[in-house]
């Protein structure tokens, strides 16, 4: 049997499961409740503020490893590369701000920015921090493309799901203040192109690098998918509880 060596290929079912996931199948829904969407992207923005933050420290990282395995084009690629993923925290944070300013002019009860902000590093956050750290100092350092090949991706495929199902149940004002997403959608469509070539040209260079970049993918996956399910958790129980409290006034 011929075994096919492409990370593509090898990717496809984890890849197909993870698109397949009931936690986006709930959610991608028309019949989902808008304030129920807005909190969750109250929640979502919060937490890609801390999620972002290290990660073109982690790219840095990656490079000097790569640098010092010899894997030297791969390492120029990845200090080049670091600059993109500067200050994208920024963008979240200050979306945070915005959508709970915008909630506060319309909706009850009341939310602060802050507290969102300041209870961001959750624990799928912090394992999100962890894969990047055990695949920069671990013996294949060079993983850190297939975490970017994988969540750049996701922001290329879920990214405008999102947009839309946010202008169908929001509107384009609420849309406006989704910087972070916007932008990434828009970025992540060259970006990916280019990583997925770049990983292409490195495994066959390097074939004995596919298996330790599948299974970064493949955590990847697993890692975001429990992002994704946690904020959702997040949002629906903050959501139960101002339902709770407002049938309790009635
Ligand atoms: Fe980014
Ligand atoms: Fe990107």
């Amino acid at each position: 049997m011929k075994v096919d060596l492409s990370y593509e290929r090898q990717m496809q079912e984890a890849r197909r499961a993870f698109a397949a996931s009931s936690v986006f199948k709930e959610f991608f829904t028309p019949l989902l409740d808008r304030k129920l969407l807005e909190l969750f992207l109250i929640y979502f923005s919060a937490a890609k503020a801390c999620f972002v933050e290290p990660i073109a420290d982690y790219v840095k990282r990656a490079g000097d490893r790569c640098h010092e395995l010899g894997y030297e084009e791969l390492g120029n690629y990845f200090l080049h590369h670091s600059d993109e993923e500067e200050g994208h925290e920024l963008w979240a944070a200050d979306d945070t701000r915005r959508l709970v300013e915008f909630w506060n002019q319309r909706r009850e009860p009341k939310l602060d920015a802050k507290e969102f902000l300041d209870s961001n590093r959750t624990p799928a956050v912090k394992r999100y921090h962890q894969l990047h750290a055990d695949i920069v100092n671990g013996g294949a350092p060079y993983g850190e493309l297939a975490i970017d090949v994988e969540i750049e991706r996701i922001s290329v495929k879920v990214g405008p799901s999102l947009l839309f199902l946010s202008l169908f149940k929001l509107g384009p004002r609420l849309i406006s203040q989704l910087s972070f997403v916007r932008k990434h959608v828009q970025a992540d469509i060259f970006h990916n192109t280019v990583n997925v070539k770049v990983l292409k040209n490195f495994v066959s260079k390097n074939p004995d690098t596919l298996n330790p970049l599948v299974d970064a993918g493949k955590l990847t996956l697993d890692v975001y998918h429990g992002f994704a399910k946690e904020c959702l958790e997040r949002t629906r129980e903050r959501f139960g509880l101002m339902t709770a409290s407002s049938r309790g006034k009635g």
